[in-house]
C-alpha cells in the first residue's frame, strides 16, 4: 500500500485503549488530515497524553482500529514498525531526554537510528535544529542542567529532527515564557507550511490554540465530545467547549498576541 498518498494521517474508529483493567480512551473516532495543525484539548487526567501514546500503539489496545500514516500501528513489530516510527516524531510532557546524555547526543539518537548520514553531518543536522528552538548554546548540558522551557524546546527539537511527516507533541509551549512560546508556535506553522508537516499538539494555552490551529479535537472522559475547525470551535454551544475556552482565555498570557503580530 502506498502510505504516502493516505490523505489522513490519523484515522480511529472507536478507537479505545487503557492500562491493565483500565479503560482510558472509550471511544474515539476522528480524522486528521495531512499537512493539518490539530490541537488536543481538554480537563487535567481526561487522556490527552494517553491519546498521543496511543497512535504510535504505546498503549495496550482495547478495542476499535487506528491507522496512523496508513498503518495499522497495533499490528507493526519489528523493521516496519522501525520504519514507522522514523515517520513520526513525538515530544514528550516532560521532554522525555535520556538524562545521562547532552542535548547532542539526545539529538543525535533519532538520526543513528534512522539513517547512515556521517557523524558530522548528524552533528550539523542537530545544530541547525536546535537554532530552530534556540537552544544551540545547550548543546553541551545534560537535561538536568536544562530549566523547563529548554527541556520542552530540546523535546521538540528531537521531535522534529528527522523532519517526519507527522510531530506528535504534548504542552510544548507549558511552562514557556510568551515570546518563547509565540516563536514555538511559528516554527510549528512554518513546519506545517514549507514542509507539509502534520501536527498533533496537545494544549490548553488558548493563545497558541488560536496561532496554530486548523482543528480543535476535545476529550472529555475517554469520548471525543467536539471535532470541528477552530472557529467552529470558538462559536460552540457545547458547555464543555465554551467552559474551556472560557478558562483558557483566562489562563492564556496577556499581550502575547501583539507579540505574535510583530513576529509576522
Ligand atoms: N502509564 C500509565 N499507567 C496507568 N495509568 C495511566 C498511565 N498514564 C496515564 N494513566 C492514567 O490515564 C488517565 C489519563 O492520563 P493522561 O496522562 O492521558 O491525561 P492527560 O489528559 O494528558 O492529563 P494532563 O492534562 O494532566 O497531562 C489518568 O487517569 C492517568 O492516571
Ligand atoms: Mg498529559
Amino acid at each position: 500500500m502506498d502510505t504516502q498518498q493516505t490523505p489522513y494521517v490519523v484515522e480511529a474508529e472507536h478507537f479505545a485503549v487503557g492500562y491493565g483493567e483500565r479503560t482510558i480512551l472509550h471511544d474515539i473516532t476522528t480524522k486528521i488530515k495531512r499537512g493539518s495543525v490539530t490541537c488536543i484539548c481538554g480537563g487535567s487526567g481526561c487522556g490527552k497524553s494517553t491519546f498521543l501514546r496511543a497512535t504510535i500503539g504505546l498503549v495496550p489496545h482495547k478495542g476499535g482500529q487506528v491507522r496512523v500514516l496508513g498503518e495499522d500501528v497495533n499490528a507493526l513489530d519489528g523493521e516496519a514498525r522501525s520504519a514507522f516510527l522514523a515517520r513520526v516524531g513525538f515530544m514528550y510532557q516532560n521532554g522525555g531526554l535520556i538524562n545521562s546524555l547532552t542535548v547532542l547526543d539526545n539529538l543525535k539518537i533519532p538520526l543513528m537510528a534512522h539513517t547512515n548520514l556521517k557523524d558530522d553531518v548528524i552533528e550539523e543536522l542537530v545544530y541547525h535544529k536546535l537554532a530552530q528552538v534556540q537552544l544551540t548554546h545547550a548543546v553541551h548540558l545534560l537535561p538536568g542542567e536544562l530549566s523547563g522551557g529548554m527541556l520542552k524546546r530540546a523535546g521538540f527539537a528531537r521531535a522534529m529532527v528527522l523532519e517526519p511527516e507527522l510531530v506528535l507533541s504534548d504542552e510544548p509551549s507549558a511552562g514557556l515564557d510568551p515570546v518563547t512560546a509565540a516563536d514555538l508556535d511559528a516554527l510549528m506553522v512554518r513546519l506545517k507550511e514549507e514542509l507539509g508537516m502534520t501536527l498533533i499538539v496537545v494544549t490548553h494555552d488558548l493563545d497558541s490554540i488560536k496561532r496554530i490551529a486548523d482543528r480543535i479535537v476535545m476529550l472529555d472522559k475517554g469520548y471525543v465530545k467536539f471535532d470541528g475547525p477552530l472557529d467552529e470551535a470558538l462559536q460552540s454551544d457545547l458547555p464543555l467547549v465554551k467552559n474551556f475556552f472560557a478558562r483558557a482565555s483566562k489562563e492564556g498570557h496577556p499581550g502575547v498576541n501583539s507579540l505574535w503580530q510583530k513576529l509576522n
